[in-house]
């Protein structure tokens, strides 16, 4: 049994399809660390998740990266969807010369055992796009548990894209504005999407990894 903690029950829902293991939520709305990188955000979260329901627990963080932009809105997405608008992000971003862009989830398990590795990529293919050297650096070192932090094994998925004119109804966030081959997110329909999404990435990843386990 994993402890999904989101107030978000489509997120579980996802994670149920990749999963074998039942998966339960929980609704835990802990405070996030104000911090440039999705894992820093997610590793806190497990690790507050965990101590409070001291059973293993996944989080997810997620997020839109402009490359342009130096990875902006990042960890900041929802707040810059709400604040400023995706119209206005189009916008700034058609000035670059450079449109693309990617959305990034990270899950981050915690069930407070170490782990026999630090996190590594499960999905070899995607390497180059797998954890940034910052995200690894935010990762649980081996001096962190000396420190007596929680460990946390992080997975993260990534989808290429960039970032054009709004186009669709479907989707929610950034999806409008965010291109795939050819097709926005919020042109696609639900199942297309979630086939390609970084949170299905991260967690084929994780069910990859949980599977082979013996946790
Ligand atoms: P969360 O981590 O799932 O809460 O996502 C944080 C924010 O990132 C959302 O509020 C959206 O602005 C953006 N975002 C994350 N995933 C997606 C997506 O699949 N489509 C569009 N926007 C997304």
């Amino acid at each position: 049994m994993v402890t999904f903690v989101t107030t978000n029950p489509g997120k579980v829902h996802e994670a149920r399809e990749y999963l074998d293991e039942p998966v339960k939520q929980r609704n835990f709305d802990y405070l996030e660390p104000q911090a440039d990188e999705l894992a820093t955000v997610a590793a806190h979260g497990a690790r507050a998740a965990y101590q409070k329901f001291q059973e293993p627990v996944i989080v997810d963080d997620s997020g839109l990266t402009i490359n342009a932009l130096g990875g902006f809105p990042g960890p900041y997405s929802s707040y810059v969807e709400e604040h400023v608008g995706i119209e206005r992000v189009w916008r700034l971003v058609s000035e670059e010369e450079d449109q693309s862009a990617a959305f990034r989830g990270v899950i981050a398990y915690c069930d407070g055992n170490p782990f026999a590795a630090t996190p590594e990529p499960v999905d070899d293919g995607r390497r180059g796009q797998d954890l940034s050297a910052a995200d690894r650096a935010s990762a649980t070192t081996d001096e962190q548990v000396a420190d007596g932090a929680v460990p946390v094994k992080l997975f993260e998925g990534v989808v290429p894209g960039s970032i054009v004119p709004p186009r669709g109804d479907g989707g929610f966030g950034f999806d409008p504005i965010f291109e795939y081959d050819g097709k926005t997110f919020a042109e696609m329909e639900t199942d297309e999407k979630n086939a390609i999404s970084h949170r299905g990435r991260a967690l084929a990843k994780f069910a990859e990894w949980y599977a082979e386990s013996e946790r």
